[in-house]
């Protein structure tokens, strides 16, 4: 799905499908009367027949018989402007409307519909990532694959005046974004026994001859000779290799810090012999989301050529029970020389991470964000709307979050005072692995933290967001948006 825009008088142009808006029951815009005009009120007397519903999200679809050859009218609810959800959800609804429709082409209006604070910039690149997203399908696991491609293939953005320029530039922008989306839910969507730590390896040396991106792949030995010790002891229960996966793109000056991205790469989440419970274990193939996200922003940042220089790291293995598998009590030192009591083998996420954050050191980095499907007390206290946003650095835990509202891609910040510290206290070692029940996604965060005291740092917990569970199954590729637009507004503001 392609989107470019227009500024060519839209009611006399011809187009597979027109997308309408309509707010508190009537067409919203000029460009949306003049289409009624064009085909002599056919729009307002479909409207007063009363089968289009107010509430946001509804639509009604027909076929016309002039140059525009069908339309999609899509409630954004009442008033005089849409909340951010009620357009969100129109405009999906919109999409998916159209997507039932054979038509190659459609031409969106979509935008004039105001949302309190968004400016058209906005619209368009949050227009465009629910286009792809809507249209995304996960074939590739189906004997019989679906022929037809995603509908429509083409989308024009009408404006009313030029200044298409930097508006171009916006879902050009968006085009890279949604394809990192893609490559994020593509990842997190196959199966464990496909994406192994060796094939996320493989995506990444990809990634690096498409993109000229540099690519190191750190193999059992290496991690050894680097004391890597908590990375390794979760991978000791699995047959399959770990892997420490580093991707550089360079993009500005050598000698500009670069922003380092560590995603969380477990391929699968038994819990180790502390064994999760049966139902619906098979969620943790997701469980490699963090790893997928950072893979993801990075297609994004050098699709785009952003001025500004990346490097991502993915600690990667499997957390598997076996004879060698690692138990409760045992205690590992880290690369970083403290040791940890492993009270829990499933709190494995971040043993792995600690590692990863601990190599970070050696980019010198102007900022490192890790992301993980960390805990599902995240879950608990978020839900699947807003990722978990811990950092001691109040200045980069607003970027993050203007970045994330920026791309309707959000975070909410939780505390992460050293009074949690406290939860983590081992009689045996320097830490435990687990804080117990209460605040367990902040004492997971704080566990994170005793390894990031040497640059600014921050922690996403997307176990609510990372995907979708139910009928709707599959990986989101959150938080690529969030973390794409932050890579860029660091390159712009530079
Ligand atoms: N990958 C899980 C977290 C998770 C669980 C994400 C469910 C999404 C849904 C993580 O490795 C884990 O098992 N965390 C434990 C930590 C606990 C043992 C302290 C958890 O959240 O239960
Ligand atoms: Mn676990
Ligand atoms: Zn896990």
């Amino acid at each position: 799905m392609q989107f470019s825009t227009t500024t060519s008088a839209p009611a006399r142009s011809r187009t597979g499908c027109a997308l309408v808006p309509v707010l508190d029951g009537k067409l919203c815009g000029s460009t949306a009367q003049a289409i009624d005009e064009a085909n002599d009120g056919r729009l307002t007397r479909l409207l007063k027949s009363g089968d289009l519903k107010k509430k946001a999200g509804s639509t009604l679809s027909t076929h016309l018989d002039g140059a525009i050859a069908r339309v999609v009218l899509a409630s954004f609810g009442e008033g005089k402007q849409a909340s951010e959800k009620d357009w969100l959800d129109a405009v999906r609804a919109a999409y998916k409307a159209a997507s039932a429709f054979s038509a190659d082409d459609a031409l969106s209006l979509l935008h004039d519909v105001p949302v309190a604070e968004r400016d058209l910039a906005w619209k368009l690149r949050v227009q465009a990532l629910a286009g792809r997203d809507v249209a995304y399908r996960f074939e590739q696991m189906k004997s019989e694959r679906e022929p037809k491609p995603a509908r429509p293939k083409r989308v024009t953005i009408a404006l009313e005046r030029a200044g298409a320029g930097p508006l171009a530039r916006e879902l050009e922008r968006a085009r890279a974004i949604a394809n990192g989306v893609d490559l994020a839910k593509d990842l997190g969507n196959l199966p464990a026994n496909v994406c192994t730590p060796t094939y996320l390896a493989d995506t990444a040396r990809k990634l690096a001859r498409e993109f000229d991106l540099k690519c190191e792949v750190l193999d059992e030995r290496q991690m050894q000779a680097l004391k890597m010790g908590a990375l390794l002891a979760v991978a000791r229960g699995s047959a399959q290799p770990p892997k420490l996966i580093v991707l550089r793109y360079q993009g500005a000056g050598a000698r500009r810090a670069p922003i380092v991205l560590v995603g969380k790469g477990i391929t699968f989440d038994t819990g180790g012999i502390s064994l999760k419970p049966a139902p619906e274990m098979d969620e943790m193939k997701f469980d490699m989301c963090g790893a997928a996200s950072v893979l993801g922003t990075m297609r994004a940042v050098a699709e785009a050529k952003a001025k500004v220089n990346l490097v991502v790291i993915v600690p990667t293995t499997e957390n598997m029970p076996g004879g060698r598998a690692t138990k409760p009590g045992d205690i590992v030192t880290t690369m970083s020389g403290k040791t940890v009591e492993i009270l829990n083998t499933d709190a494995e996420g971040r043993l792995i991470l600690c590692d990863a954050l601990e190599y970070a050191k050696r980019f010198s980095p102007a900022a490192v964000v890790d992301v993980a499907t960390l805990t599902g007390a995240c879950v608990i206290a978020l839900g699947h709307h807003h990722s978990g946003l811990f950092s001691p650095s109040d200045e980069l835990a607003a970027e993050l979050q203007a970045a994330g509202r920026e791309v309707a891609d959000t975070c909410w910040r939780m505390p992460l005072d050293d009074v949690y510290q406290e939860q983590l206290k081992s009689p045996f070692a320097d830490v435990a692995n687990i804080g117990g029940r209460p605040a367990g996604s902040i004492t997971a965060a704080c566990f994170l933290a005793r390894f990031t005291k040497d640059y600014t740092w921050a922690h996403l917990d997307i176990a609510g967001t990372a995907w979708r569970s139910g009928t709707n199954k599959g990986a989101s590729g959150r938080p690529v948006p969030l973390l794409t637009r932050f890579v860029f507004a660091r390159a712009d503001a530079a």
